[in-house]
């Protein structure tokens, strides 16, 4: 703007042409998530001397080497400082260096360093990180070791306010994902906000980034330069980020186009050879010009089958492979659909990367995905929403989350059961899923032991941590001094399969089986059924609460009790206290949920909630609303303030008022 200056009362008027160009991807056709119009990123001016650093570019290899490649405007070579947490390490100038004995980047230890530029009064300091990340046909390898990859993909899009989430949201969700037991994101299907890749590479979080679009490749030029001026935008923002270890170099889904895609491998090879590529596609036989070829495996239509044979994609041989895509619309679940649909959405992602990560030829699996999304009237269930996510639209987690949670190093336990018979179909009992990392858990009904249970290799035997599998609800339990312990287990195993099945489904061989205990032990009908009612029917008895205790070590980490809900609060928890207004409004999180006195979620709960506010904040949503599948979020933006301002959010529901005390703080 520098021509158009004058000494004072310039006014800068930014127009936003929000429409939909169907030159500019991913536009053209039709799109599963919405695109959004405005500005929703922070929008800088800058200001230079006549000659001025452009772009840093620095990468690090574990063995210590930098390469640089500064992009001046105007005359002059750099000169670069290296620092590790503010120290001055070195000094030099050139394109590389050697620093010996680097403190790696890596999944456990994501250590960063920083590299400053300078250029006469010009000075450009960029974060990088010293690592090794490579593809290969026998699996991924991060610094020479391998590394099973299990991901999830991302919208970076909110319930209300779609993609405009500032730095500390982005933060937020980065957090969230590392401690899901994951090691690995894909920004489906858009380069996202730099906090969050700023995030995932404190965090030794690892990044597929992609460039805009979906399924449809539009043929004349423009379109198609377009997305190539996408390419290269994208790698020139995300080239230094230690995280991204490939760049989705196609359209998600589209078919091949030798011409368009090997024109974004060229400019890959330009802008920064040493990574590698991933092309997404959702067919076997696709023609593969990059590194990784990524294929959207939907399959998995029951609980039977996960993914396809790595063998069977003939497009992919000699590359290295990786699932970028299942389940999803292949099972959407609600976080307040039943419990059996969201246990079997739950056992689907377990399916699938069992599957995936028993399967050698892949280098792991990304699955369809994170968050529940903003959707139009084409897709969705009718509410413009994707209910795709292991989390809801507001964060909230399904069992799916905890599934993956349970596959992490964190000590997890979920039990995908509220253990009420009249959340089943005609009040039965079906067998307990628990998500856990534990070795063993030990279950009790009231005081009573019922047994010890372990992980579930036989089904899953792939998966680092299989769910746990309960089958039995009696177990020690059973106490009836006549019937001997051999007569006494197969009976336990017939009521079993009885309170998982109803007395309809009783086999020929349970009722000869049940006949010939009664002729032995002259038990007449009403006695049987009577046992029956006392070990699996528990109306009012102490034996309807159950206890969950989880082990690692030999030590017990964690207690889950599960019982009739009578006592319920409401839990309100923000992520965090202090609001920063600074180049953008800043946001908080506030989770709400409906727990029972166990501090169970009560997944049907619809309450009204009403919310004020008082100080520098506004409610960025509605102040009024329900919870959904017994939870919800708001979002709290700030307004701007002079001085740190305390502000609180008043949230009723439930018959009682609880206040959430913030401050909110200019930058
Ligand atoms: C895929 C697509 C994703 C999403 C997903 C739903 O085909 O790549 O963007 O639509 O299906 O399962």
């Amino acid at each position: 703007v520098s021509a158009f200056l004058r000494p004072k009362g310039n006014v800068l008027t930014l127009f936003v042409d929000g429409s939909e160009d169907p030159t500019i991807p991913p536009f053209g056709k039709v799109v599963d998530y919405l695109t959004y119009c405005g500005i929703y990123r922070e929008v800088y001016l800058t200001s230079h001397p006549s000659s001025y650093i452009e772009d840093v570019f620095v990468s690090g290899s574990s063995d210590g080497t930098i390469k640089v490649q500064t992009k001046i405007h105007g005359e002059g070579s750099p000169h670069y400082a290296l620092y590790d947490e503010g120290r001055l390490l070195a000094e030099f100038d050139g394109s590389s260096f050697h620093y010996d004995c680097p403190k790696v980047w890596g999944v456990g230890s994501p250590h960063l360093y920083e590299l400053e530029a300078q250029l006469g009064e010009d000075r450009k300091r960029v974060r990088f990180g010293f690592r090794d990340a490579k593809f290969q046909p026998e699996g991924f390898f991060l610094n020479g070791k391998r590394l099973t990859l299990v991901g999830l993909n991302r919208h970076q899009t909110y319930p209300y306010f779609g993609p405009a989430a500032p730095k500390s949201l982005q933060y937020d969700d980065a957090d969230l994902l590392k401690s899901s037991g994951i090691n690995l994101v894909r920004t489906s299907h858009y380069p996202q906000s730099e906090h969050f890749l700023d995030r995932c590479d404190e965090l030794g979080l690892m990044v597929v980034d992609e460039i805009p679009g979906w399924q449809y490749i539009g043929q004349d030029k423009k379109w198609r330069e377009n997305c190539r001026d996408f390419a290269r935008r994208m790698i020139v923002k995300e080239r230094n980020h230690p995280c991204l270890i490939a760049y989705g170099l196609r359209i998600d889904e589209s078919p091949d186009d030798d011409e368009l895609y090997s024109s974004l491998q060229a400019i890959k090879e330009e802008l920064d050879p040493g990574r590698q590529s991933l092309g997404v596609r959702n067919f076997k036989d696709s023609h593969c010009l990059e590194d990784v070829y990524g294929y959207n495996d939907f399959s998995c239509d029951s609980l039977e089958h996960g993914v396809d044979p790595s063998g069977q994609l003939k497009g992919g041989k000699g590359k290295a492979l990786l699932i970028t895509e299942s389940n999803g619309h292949m099972f959407p679940t609600k976080s307040f659909d039943p419990t059996s649909r969201r246990v079997e959405h739950a056992l689907r992602h377990a399916k699938v990367l069992d599957e995936a990560v028993g399967d050698r030829g892949y280098c792991g699996a990304i699955t369809w995905c994170a968050f529940d999304y903003g959707t139009h009237r084409d897709f969705g269930s009718g509410d413009h929403i994707c209910h795709h996510g292991v989390y809801d639209i507001y964060r909230s987690p399904k069992y799916a989350a905890s599934f993956f949670k349970s596959q992490g190093k964190t000590p997890f336990i979920d039990v995908a059961s509220l253990l009420q018979p009249g959340d089943f179909d005609a009040a039965l009992m079906p067998k307990i899923y628990v998500f856990t990392n534990a070795e063993y858990v030990e279950m009790y009904r009231g005081e009573h032991r019922i047994g010890r249970f372990y992980p579930n290799r036989k089904d899953y035997p792939h998966l680092p941590h299989p769910p746990i599998v309960i089958d039995d609800i009696i177990g020690d339990m059973f106490n009836e001094p006549n019937i001997s312990p051999e007569d006494g287990k197969k009976i336990v195993a017939t009521f079993n399969w009885c309170a998982q099945n109803g007395y309809g489904a009783l086999r020929v061989r349970d009722k000869l089986f049940l006949a010939r205990m009664m002729a032995k032990y002259h038990l007449d009908f009403s006695y049987v059924y009577a046992t029956y009612a006392k070990y699996v029917q528990s109306w009012g008895e102490s034996s309807s609460l159950w206890r969950f205790e989880a082990f690692k070590d030999g030590k017990r980490f964690a207690t889950i009790t599960r019982g009739p809900s009578t006592d319920f609060h409401l839990e309100v928890k923000p992520t965090r206290d202090t609001l920063v207004h600074g180049a953008t409004y800043d946001c908080v999180r506030i989770g709400i949920a409906k727990k029972d006195q166990y501090g169970t979620t009560m997944p049907y709960a619809s309450d009204p909630v009403e919310v004020t506010v008082e100080g520098p904040i506004e409610v960025y949503g509605p102040r009024i609303f329900s919870l959904y599948g017994g939870a919800s979020a708001l979002y709290i933006r700030s307004l701007p303030c002079k001085n740190p301002t305390e502000a609180t959010v008043h949230v009723t529901c439930l018959g009682e008022t609880i206040d959430c005390l913030l401050v909110v703080r200019p930058a």
